[in-house]
């Protein structure tokens, strides 16, 4: 897929990214609760990556049926791995965008997706496309990022980078945030979406102390690009400057840094 808009190489960093998977595992429990599914109904998850939230649906309850699809084949590949691991076959993943779902007409019961709608393309088209494949009644549950204010970890990436690599390498800031603020709301009105419902958030990513944080995120190549665009020798002084933002949120238990998202349900 095209990384012209900075997204982190989603094919590349497949296998590493479920180093978040525990630190956002209490967005796909809010959303598997908000989605309600039923035995007997056909879920899509769309945006899947390494395949959540549909793994753990699959897991509790075997009575459903989940596609999901994502548009890197590198992240459907993990996820396919990790169905075959724990035998689940009651899901199945697809390469796929969101914006070019090949799916028929009113298909799914229900549909979900997390942290996806906010990076598509043309959210716009993907969101046309949900409705399309979902059957009259399905729901669709979504979660996105909300402002930078409440994403602690982004607003420090964009803080710590935006002086010191050229503008072409910067993180993709505002398509992360560009569903904040009612933004998703308005266009599932406008797509034809009813009964549009929002939750504002908030979890956090708990670490041991800030050299764990620093550590999951070198790791998981999330900030790869921009790692790679510092000019030689300024590694260190990055990551002081991460320690020191990181400073206020070191607490007794750890490192604890919030972060909120828009939960928001909506019915064709
Ligand atoms: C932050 S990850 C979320 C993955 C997973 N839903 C989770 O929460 O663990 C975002 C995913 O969106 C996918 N993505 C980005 N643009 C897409 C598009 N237009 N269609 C489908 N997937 C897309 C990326 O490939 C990536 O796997």
């Amino acid at each position: 897929m095209s990384r012209a808009d900075n997204q982190p190489d989603w094919d590349t960093l497949a296998e590493k990214f479920d180093l978040w998977a525990p630190h956002i595992a209490p967005v796909g429990e809010a959303l598997l609760a908000a989605l309600n599914a039923q035995p007997g109904d056909h879920i899509l998850d769309l945006a899947s990556g390494t395949g959540e939230p549909a793994l753990t649906l699959a897991k509790q309850q075997p009575r459903v049926t989940i596609t999901g699809t994502d548009a890197a084949a590198g992240m459907v590949q993990v996820a396919e791995r990790k169905a075959r691991e724990q035998s689940l076959d009651n899901l199945r993943f697809q390469t796929m965008a969101a914006e070019a779902l090949s799916f028929p007409d009113n298909h799914f019961d229900h549909l979900s997706c997390r942290f996806g709608v906010m990076l598509f393309a043309d959210p716009e088209a993907g969101l046309q496309q949900m409705l399309r494949v979902l059957k009259p009644g399905g729901r669709c549950a979504l979660a996105v990022w909300d402002t930078l204010k409440g994403m602690t970890g982004v607003y420090w990436t964009q803080q710590v980078f935006k002086d010191r690599i050229p503008e072409s390498e910067q993180p993709a800031v505002d398509k992360i945030v560009s569903m904040s603020d009612g933004v998703l709301e308005g266009l599932l009105e406008k797509v034809g979406f009813s009964a549009i419902e929002t939750q504002l958030n908030c979890f956090a990513y708990h670490f041991a102390d800030f050299e764990a944080y620093w550590q999951n995120s070198v790791d998981s190549a999330i900030m790869k690009q921009q790692l790679d665009a510092l000019p030689p020798g300024k590694l260190d002084e990055v990551k002081c400057a991460f320690a020191e933002l990181a400073q206020p949120y070191q607490t007794d238990a750890g490192l604890v840094i919030p972060h909120e998202y828009r939960l928001v349900v909506a019915i064709k």
